[in-house]
């Protein structure tokens, strides 16, 4: 059945990790219309929005999509590069990956952090004896991804309603209560009963389908009672439904320490937003670094698939890409798997971990060079070099 997928490639590096990716589909016998969708800095400027509507309507039509990074800017920088005859009329700069995750209700992220055998990049630590050992990391993370401390409720100077309610909490009078209210910038962490029970239960059916032996809540109960309280209780419910799989839980910064000592005993990890977002980069570190972190957001109706890296604005302008393209490529796996093909995805994946067992095509960051234009003449594969690289290892998997 020959499908429709919505391409966004955004801004900077995106469009030349997407062009990897689709040629390593089409390679793969993807067969696919592909409808491109604008998102990004460049729509921003031109026409105040970063997501415009017919893409947003594009996205409700085809459901599933494939998206490379977008840039963001801090407010006035954002104002600033507004078109003139936008200034003044009232735009405000949003992120689009963040605005689109809302829109669809993508609540479920999924970042798989696994080591390819042979990764110069992979975690590698001192065992007994001064043994350099390097530990098989397998964890997957899954992030709340709408609510929390991205849901966007936040002010400067709260307005009188919002300043007289928090008046009504003792701790907020101890602590807060003598500081002018315009000195005062409140982000809120907002977590529904709804949406933790959507992600661990998603964290436990991964689990259970792909047989891992743990799930770990990764947050911080202790502190943030009710936040993190309530994904704790709301884990501790489910977990009686899925018999061998433990339940553990970390506290966010131990869980940082810990993965750089053992990090091969996490399986799957759920989170909120912002911890989510916090331990899928401390583990993709652990393999590869952003040139190899993939995810899926996944929603009722639409699923987005992109590499967690962004748009990388130094090396945008580069003739010929250096930036690693198997993050995008890992994402597009994501996305045939969530559709079925798992088939074509394990062989893409096959090609991928033949491409770094084998050592012979590594992009910069593999090399662990800095990243410049001058990495090609000093054996670093291009991006699309290491898309080749991808396509002809299919060949002999
Ligand atoms: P970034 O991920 O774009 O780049 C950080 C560094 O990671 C790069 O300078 C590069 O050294 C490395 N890197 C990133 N992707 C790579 C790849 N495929 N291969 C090899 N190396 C890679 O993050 P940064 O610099 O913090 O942000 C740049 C822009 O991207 C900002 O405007 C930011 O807001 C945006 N951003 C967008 C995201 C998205 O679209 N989902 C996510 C993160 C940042
Ligand atoms: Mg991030």
């Amino acid at each position: 059945m020959k499908r429709t997928v919505v391409t966004m490639p955004g801004d900077g590096i995106g469009g030349a990790v997407l062009d990897e990716a689709l040629r390593v589909l089409e390679a793969a016998g993807f067969e696919a219309d592909y409808v491109h969708a604008d998102i990004g800095w460049e729509f921003w400027k031109s026409e105040g929005n970063p997501l415009p509507k017919r893409t947003l309507d594009l996205l409700e039509k085809h459901r599933i999509a494939l998206f490379g990074a977008i840039t963001s800017k801090p407010k006035a920088k954002a104002l600033g590069e507004l078109a003139p005859e936008l200034q003044g009329r009232g735009h405000v700069y949003y992120s689009p990956i963040v605005a689109m995750r809302q829109h669809f209700d993508l609540d479920i992220c999924t970042r798989p952090c696994r080591a390819f055998k042979g990764n110069p990049l992979n975690f590698i630590r001192r065992g007994p004896g001064g043994v350099v050992e390097e530990p098989p990391v397998d964890a997957v993370i899954f992030r709340q991804n709408t609510e929390g401390l991205y849901g966007g409720v936040e002010w400067t100077d709260p307005p009188d309603n919002v300043y007289s309610a928090l008046l009504s909490h003792p701790k907020f009078i101890a602590n807060f209560g003598s500081v002018p209210k315009a000195e005062l910038a409140v982000s809120t962490r907002i977590f529904t009963r709804g949406a933790c029970n959507r992600i661990v239960r998603a964290a436990f059916e991964y689990a259970k389908k792909h047989g891992y032996g743990s799930v770990t809540v990764c947050e911080k109960p202790n502190v943030i009672r009710e936040t993190s309280g309530m994904m704790l209780e709301v884990a501790k419910n489910i977990a009686t439904d899925y018999d061998g799989i433990k339940l553990w839980d970390t506290n966010i910064d131990a869980q940082m320490m810990w993965l750089t000592k053992n990090p091969e005993d996490y399986g799957v990890i759920v989170s909120g937003n912002m911890f989510g977002d916090i331990v899928s980069d401390g583990f993709a570190g652990l393999v590869g670094g952003l040139g190899f972190a993939c995810s899926a957001n996944i929603g009722d109706r639409v699923a987005v698939f992109e590499p967690t890296h962004g748009s990388a604005p130094k090396y945008a302008e580069y003739e010929e890409s250096i930036v690693n393209p198997i993050a995008m490529i890992l994402s597009a796996c994501m996305m045939l798997d969530h559709i079925g093909e798992t088939d074509m995805s394990a062989r893409i994946m096959r090609a991928i971990e033949k491409v770094v067992a084998d050592g012979e095509v590594r992009t910069y960051d593999m090399l662990k060079l800095r990243g410049c234009q001058e990495v090609l003449q000093q054996g670093a594969a291009s991006t699309r070099q290491m898309g080749d690289a991808v396509i002809a290892a299919m060949e002999d998997v």
